[in-house]
C-alpha cells in the first residue's frame, strides 16, 4: 500500500501540554500525542512530520517546505487559528488539503475563540474530543487523501 505523507503542525504554547490548563487541555502532554499519532499513522500506512513551533514564520516555513513531500497537512493552529492571516494564505498557497483539529471544543468557549480565520480554507475541522481531536483528524486526513489519489 502507497505510503501517505502527512505534515502535522502545532501552533503556539502547546509544547506546554500537560502542565497547561490541564481544565482545559487535559494532561496529556504533547510528546504523548506524537506518539498517538505515530502509532496510528503505522496503522495507516502513512507517514509524518511533526512541527511544533510558537512563531508563525517558523510554521509558515514548514509549510512550503511541504510542498512536493506532504499530501496533506494536520494542524492544530493553537491561538493563530483565530487572526493570523499569514498562516491561511500560505496554507491556501500550497494547495494541499487541510484538516484543523483543536483539543477544546473552541465554539464552547470565549467568543473570540469561537471564530477560526483557517476553517473557510480547510476541509474540515474537528474539535472538543481532546487527544482524539488529533486521531480523528489523521484517519480523516488519510482517508481524504487515499480516496482523491486512488491510493
Ligand atoms: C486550541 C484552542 C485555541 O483557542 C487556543 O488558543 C489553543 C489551543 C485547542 O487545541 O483547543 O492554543 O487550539
Amino acid at each position: 500500500m502507497e505510503k501517505v505523507r502527512i505534515l502535522v503542525l502545532h501552533g503556539p504554547n502547546l509544547n506546554l501540554l500537560g502542565e497547561r490548563e490541564p481544565q482545559v487541555y487535559g494532561t496529556t502532554t504533547l510528546d504523548e500525542i506524537n506518539s498517538a499519532l505515530q502509532s496510528l499513522a503505522d496503522e495507516l500506512g502513512a507517514e509524518l512530520k511533526i512541527v511544533q513551533s510558537n512563531h508563525e514564520g517558523v510554521l509558515i516555513d514548514a509549510i512550503h517546505e511541504a510542498r512536493g513531500w506532504a499530501d496533506a497537512i494536520l494542524i492544530n493552529p493553537g491561538a493563530f487559528t483565530h487572526y493570523s492571516i499569514a498562516l491561511r494564505d500560505a496554507l491556501s498557497a500550497v494547495g494541499l488539503p487541510v484538516v484543523e483539529v483543536h483539543l477544546s471544543n473552541i465554539h464552547a468557549r470565549e467568543e473570540f475563540r469561537r471564530h477560526s480565520v483557517i476553517a473557510p480554507i480547510a476541509v474540515g475541522q474537528i474539535c472538543g474530543f481532546g487527544v482524539d481531536s488529533y486521531l480523528l483528524g489523521l484517519r480523516a486526513a488519510v482517508n481524504l487523501v487515499r480516496k482523491r489519489k486512488g491510493i
